[in-house]
């Protein structure tokens, strides 16, 4: 991890009144969409969204879930988040602090489905795999990862993501991490060369 998760908290909570306005690149977008697509939940679905922000994708799963929690470190993340189901009247969205590798999940609820989408980059590889652990011992039946990953190597010269506060993993770091966890890789969606979509089953 090149910050603590204080830093990425609190770097996070300054950014977040303006952070929807900022989210407009052509990569982060079409991780979105094929996140949510990959998602696909059923109306009997609980899905837990890790490091979910302002909520881009828990609130486009709320239309067809029976139900969607966020989890977030971030204060100021998770008000954004809270206030745009306040005024948009979602009932079935709910967001609290909880991270990758401690969701803050009672053990009485059953998650069908885990999304993620570029959050787990934060973490280091040894982090990622942990947190990769836990969320296969959630029991999802699907986990779909968008993140920042290198397909290749990353061009020096044009970095996709910030060094001195990301730390993307490779593809096959994190098909590893995912298959030692138990699951099957059973989609990859190339978005860029340093940004991607896993869907894994277990
Ligand atoms: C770039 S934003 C992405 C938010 C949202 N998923 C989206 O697609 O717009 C990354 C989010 O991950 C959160 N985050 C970073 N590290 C985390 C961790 N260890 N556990 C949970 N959330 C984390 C940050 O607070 C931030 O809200």
């Amino acid at each position: 991890m090149k910050k603590t998760l204080d830093e990425h908290a609190e770097r996070f909570s300054e950014a977040a009144s303006t952070y929807d306005d900022e989210q407009d690149s052509a990569a982060y977008c079409m991780c979105v969409r094929d996140v949510v697509t990959h998602a696909a939940p059923t109306s009997r679905d609980t899905v837990l969204d890790l490091g979910t922000g302002t909520g881009a994708i828990a609130f486009e799963l709320t239309s067809t879930a029976d139900r969607v929690i966020g989890r977030d470190i971030s204060t100021g993340m998770l008000e954004q988040a809270q206030t745009k189901a306040n005024v948009e009247h979602v009932e079935n969205i709910s967001f609290a602090e909880g991270r990758f590798r401690e969701p803050n999940i009672d053990s009485d609820t059953d998650i069908d489905i885990i999304t993620s989408n570029f959050a787990m980059h934060h973490l280091s590889d040894d982090e990622k795999r942990d947190a990769i652990a836990v969320i296969s011992a959630l029991e999802p039946r699907r986990f779909v990862l968008g993140d920042v990953m290198f397909f290749g190597s990353p061009n020096p010269e044009e970095p996709f993501y910030d060094p001195s506060v990301d730390d993307p993993a490779t593809v096959g770091t994190l098909v590893d991490a995912l298959t030692d966890a138990g699951f099957a890789i059973t989609d990859v969606e190339f978005v860029h060369e340093q940004a991607g979509v896993l869907v894994a089953e277990q």
